[in-house]
């Protein structure tokens, strides 16, 4: 019986893990495939995007002070010359502007 139990214990703490690890790459994966390309990998655009399209690092002021979700309103209505980021779900999106936060 107690070994019943400790199973299932190891079981969803394993679950649980799995779950916690899953999401982390989800918004890495997303922010790799829609947002690197202009962001950079490590949040900081290389210098002729930066020049040509006005994208900060996510070390700017200007940019840490913004709130989750005034980020995922700039993702999903787009910014100056950010277009709004098409077919993303509101989790996907919160996931990737997380991994983006997250980047120094
Ligand atoms: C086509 C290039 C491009 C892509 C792709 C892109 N962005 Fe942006 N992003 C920009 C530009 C340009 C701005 C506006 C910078 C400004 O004028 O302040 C911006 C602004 C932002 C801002 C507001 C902070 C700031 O820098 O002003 C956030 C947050 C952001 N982007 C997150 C994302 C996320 C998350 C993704 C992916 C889901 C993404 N972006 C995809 C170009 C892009």
């Amino acid at each position: 019986m107690t070994k019943t139990i400790r199973s299932q214990v190891v079981l969803a703490l394993a679950f649980a893990m799995a779950g916690a690890v899953s999401f982390a790459q989800s918004g890495e994966a997303t922010y790799k495939a829609r947002c690197q390309s202009c962001h950079g990998s490590a949040g900081i655009p290389n210098a002729g995007i930066a020049k040509l399209l006005g994208v900060k690092s996510v070390t700017d002021p200007a940019v840490k002070k913004l709130t989750v979700e005034e980020m995922m309103a700039v993702v999903k209505n787009g910014k100056n010359k950010m277009k709004p980021i098409k077919g993303l779900s509101d989790a996907e999106i919160k996931s990737a502007v997380l991994y983006y936060r997250g980047l120094k």
